[in-house]
């Protein structure tokens, strides 16, 4: 009975922690899918070149992304940016246990990262958050750096890339570059 009630009481915590964060970033912690991680990583590839420099995850959930960029660019630092306690934990003990190497999570708020050295920057966040993102990407992206995100465009900016996902909800992967 007592371990019901401490199960209960940890559940509840935990939906807790992120209805909060939800609530404080107007993000849920919703990872992107598989299919369109694929599109995600078609893009860049289609983009040519190579990413020379810091990757950033700006609100990395559970880390899946993360994981599949470090994978990708095993050259490259991932810093992955988390604010939602539960997701982040989850994605740091996945990472103390498996790696890779060139990755890393930080529970922190992305708007206080300093991007002047991004290669690039990869999201997937409501639009009112991407709008507040935008000025802070403007002052502090350096040019050349390319910015790739899941669903949502960045208003006033044009993409040099845009492709569609194959699931269920096509959904749309923008790709664009600064300067
Ligand atoms: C839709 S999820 C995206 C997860 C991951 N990027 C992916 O594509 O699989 C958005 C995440 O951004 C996080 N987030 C929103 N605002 C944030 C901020 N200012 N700093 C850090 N994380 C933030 C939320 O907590 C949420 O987990």
């Amino acid at each position: 009975m007592t371990m019901d009630i401490a199960i209960t009481a940890m559940v509840l915590a935990i939906i807790a922690t992120i209805f909060a964060s939800t609530m404080f970033t107007g993000a849920s912690p919703v990872p992107t899918s598989k299919s369109v991680r694929d599109t995600m990583m078609a893009v860049l590839a289609d983009a040519g070149g190579t990413i020379e420099g810091p990757i950033y995850e700006l609100g990395a959930a559970w880390g899946g992304l993360a994981r599949v960029l470090a994978g990708r660019y095993p050259a490259s630092p991932v810093r992955a940016f988390e604010i939602s306690l539960l997701p982040w934990a989850v994605s740091a003990v996945r990472h103390y246990l498996d790696g890779p190497q060139n990755l890393c999570f930080r529970l922190k708020d992305f708007n206080t990262v300093d991007l002047s050295d991004a290669a690039l920057v990869v999201c997937y966040l409501p639009g009112e958050t991407m709008q507040k993102l935008k000025p802070k990407l403007e002052a502090e992206l350096p040019k050349g750096a390319l910015v790739l995100s899941n669903t949502f465009a960045f208003r006033g900016w044009q993409p040099i890339k845009t492709r569609t996902a194959s699931d269920i909800y096509a959904s749309q992967v923008y790709l664009y570059r600064v300067g």
